[in-house]
């Protein structure tokens, strides 16, 4: 390297000595034969050097720099109209309804909430235990086989015991996977996804009940189903759709994605996942897509649900490095923040930062808190074994 750059200094003051000399169109074009005759040691350079290492990095980082670029390639999705969310505790409905511009009927709606389970036995506890007041229906299918196609076992099925408070209403199926080698693991989520739907009229869902529909890890808050179940007009377009802000755990890197959608629906009651509506209701819930007690689970879910293919390089499954994402808060696929515009995104660039909140966290949580040590701040080690 330092050969090279000796080289073409050099050549760059013999260039100086002959340019002294001769008429000025002359001087010009040895000049630039000089600047090409530099320029072609540093293209060789750059061949041999920097093009290989071009390459190194294209290839660790190709995914940021597309994903750096997404302002310019994609444009965000139509804004959604937020609603504002009045709550207090003592509040009578009326007035609670009243706040939101809405009627309060004589009676609340019916209640159903379904779910595709995977394994998350934790969080599902903490979800059913939230909505249990409200819910009139709980509605489980599981498959034996990941989006992925890895087999997996009955997770809920072998650990009924643990969810007998919902015994008597609980719907509850499973099915087999079909095992398809190398398909879009988007084709195994929607073929559960219908047979979901399918359970929900075994269930006898009935029009004008309201649905929840999210997934096991997206938890709306029980005061904000008791509103939507109690209110009137709010969803004369048919639908409603919830944001949910991510405040269960901090610590989980995937913490940055912040807010996700559940989605509450009357009057459609079939399943459906996708967005439904424009309409939000601010502050509505939690998401936490990481919520793990065991690396194990964080491992599982890594290679088992639909965004796998974020699993570019094998060491990302490596159990110190995902402690030490956990703990830093960085991302588990080392992949920049879904934002639309630079600022927004350089500004979520970055560890999230550590919060020392537990405020407005699920009931079930802090009630448990010896149990559930493990979503709470200060908390970020997670145990090893499987459970
Ligand atoms: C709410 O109502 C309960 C029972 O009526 C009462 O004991 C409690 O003090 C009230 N809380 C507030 C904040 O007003
Ligand atoms: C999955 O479940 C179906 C139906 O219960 C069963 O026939 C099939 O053998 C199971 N497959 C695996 C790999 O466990």
């Amino acid at each position: 390297m330092s050969d090279g750059y000796y080289i073409s200094k050099k050549t760059d003051d013999i260039c100086d000595d002959v340019c002294g000399q001769g008429s000025k169109a002359a001087a010009t074009i040895s000049r630039l034969k000089c600047v090409l005759r530099g320029f072609d040691i540093r293209t060789l350079l750059c061949l041999f050097i920097l093009i290989p290492f071009a390459i190194l990095a294209i290839y660790l980082h190709g995914q940021k720099l597309t994903y750096f670029f997404r302002p310019l390639w994609e444009s965000p999705p139509q804004p959604f109209r937020t609603l504002p969310h009045y709550h207090t505790e003592n509040a009578t409905m009326a007035s609670l309804c009243s706040l939101h511009g809405w009627g309060v009927r004589d009676s609340p709606r019916r209640v159903y909430d379904a779910v595709l389970f995977s394994n998350e036995k934790d969080l599902l506890t903490v979800r059913w235990k939230e909505l249990y007041p409200y819910v009139t229906q709980f509605v489980l299918l599981e498959s034996n086989s990941t989006f992925t196609g890895l087999p997996k076992p009955f997770v809920f099925k072998t650990n009924k015991d643990q969810f007998s408070f919902v015994e008597p209403r609980l719907t509850y199926g499973n099915i087999g996977g079909r095992f398809i080698k190398g398909e879009n693991p988007f084709v195994e989520e929607a073929y559960q996804r219908v047979a979901l739907d399918k359970l929900l009229r075994i269930a006898g869902i009935e029009e004008d009940d309201l649905l929840i529909m999210s997934d096991v890890d997206e938890i709306p808050s029980a005061h904000t189903i008791n509103l939507l179940r109690w209110c009137d007009d709010i969803l004369r377009s048919s639908t409603s759709s919830l944001r949910t802000t991510c405040t269960l755990s901090s610590t989980t890197s995937t913490a940055r994605a912040g807010e996700r959608l559940c989605t509450v629906t009357v009057r459609k009651t079939r399943y459906a996942h996708f967005r439904q509506s424009d309409v939000l209701l601010s502050d509505s819930g939690w998401h936490c897509s990481f919520c793990f007690r065991y690396i194990s689970d964080f491992v599982f879910k890594m290679k088992a649900y639909s965004h796998s293919d974020r699993v570019r390089f094998s060491h990302y499954l490596n159990p110190n490095r995902i402690q030490d994402v956990i703990c830093k808060g960085t991302d588990l696929f080392d992949m920049l923040p879904e934002e639309y515009t630079f600022k927004e995104m350089i500004g979520k660039m970055g560890p999230v930062p550590r919060s020392y909140s537990a405020v407005h966290l699920p009931s079930y949580l802090l009630d448990n808190a010896e149990k559930y040590k493990y979503l709470l701040p200060g908390n970020c080690i997670r145990e090893r074994q499987t459970g």
